[in-house]
Parts: structure tokens; C-alpha cells; sequence
């Protein structure tokens, strides 16, 4: 192989994995890249920052375009919320043609945002 085949080649595999890291970021890039304290003050603040009530009635204000998240921590029956750790990581593979779009969240996100959720139904 030539040099510029070389440098061709690597070009080409550069930009592959660019296009990868960004159209389907791998769960390693994300939780270092956006990496929180997983509590309910930072939740709070991903769910404004995410327009999570663009759709979702949440702690009494938002939309209703989508379920209400007022009690849903508490409507489930699993004390540890796999399902709805679930949405918030991959919507489509909970449900395959849901509005809810992929926010591409770190795991600590998801944390966060599940602790904010939890924190709000209490209050209730
Ligand atoms: C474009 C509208 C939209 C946005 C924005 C949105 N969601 Fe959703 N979400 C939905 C819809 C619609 C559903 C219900 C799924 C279905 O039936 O398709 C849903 C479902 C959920 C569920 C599961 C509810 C249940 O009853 O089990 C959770 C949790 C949730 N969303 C959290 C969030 C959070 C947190 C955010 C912000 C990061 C967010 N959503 C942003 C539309 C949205």
C-alpha cells in the first residue's frame, strides 16, 4: 500500500467513527462525557434543560402531550424502576413507535433525573 492509501484509509476511519460517536454514541462516551451527581437537584435541572415538559406534566406544570410523570414512580410496581430506567435510556426499545425521542442520557443522568422523579411524587 502507498502512503496516500495509507493516509486515505485512515481518513476514512476517522471519519466512520466521528459519525459513529455522534449519530450513535456509545454508553462508555456518554457516561464520560456527561457524567453528573446523580441527585434530585441535578435532575431537576436535566428536565429543564431536556424540555422534558414540553410533552410531560411534571411536579404540577408541563404539557400533556404524553403521561403525566406525577406518581408514576409510584403507579409501578417495581421498587427499583427497571422499565423506567428503560425510557429514559432507549424509548423505542420499550416502545417502538413512541414520540419520546432518545436523549442519548448517561447512566448518572438517568439517576439523576429517576431521583428528581421520585422526589416529586413524594411530595404529592
Ligand atoms: C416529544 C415529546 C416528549 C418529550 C420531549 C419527552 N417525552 Fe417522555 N414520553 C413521551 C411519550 C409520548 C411517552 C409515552 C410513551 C408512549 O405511549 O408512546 C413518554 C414516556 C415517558 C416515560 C414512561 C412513562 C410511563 O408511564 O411509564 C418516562 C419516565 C418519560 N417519558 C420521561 C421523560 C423525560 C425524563 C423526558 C425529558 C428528558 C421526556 N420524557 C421527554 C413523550 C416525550
Amino acid at each position: 500500500m502507498t502512503p496516500k492509501r495509507i493516509a486515505l484509509l485512515i481518513g476514512i476511519l476517522a471519519v466512520l467513527v466521528v459519525a459513529w460517536f455522534v449519530l450513535a454514541p456509545p454508553r462508555f462516551w456518554l457516561n464520560m462525557t456527561k457524567a453528573v451527581t446523580p441527585d434530585a437537584t441535578t435532575g431537576a435541572q436535566l428536565v429543564e434543560q431536556y424540555e422534558c415538559r414540553a410533552c410531560h406534566r411534571i411536579a404540577g406544570e408541563g404539557a400533556f402531550k404524553a403521561p403525566s410523570l406525577d406518581g408514576v414512580t409510584s403507579r409501578s410496581d417495581d421498587p427499583v424502576h427497571v422499565t423506567l430506567r428503560l425510557w429514559l435510556r432507549d424509548p423505542r426499545a420499550v416502545k417502538g413507535d413512541t414520540a419520546m425521542p432518545n436523549f442519548r442520557l448517561s447512566d448518572s443522568e438517568i439517576e439523576a433525573i429517576l431521583m428528581y422523579l421520585i422526589e416529586t411524587n413524594q411530595s404529592q
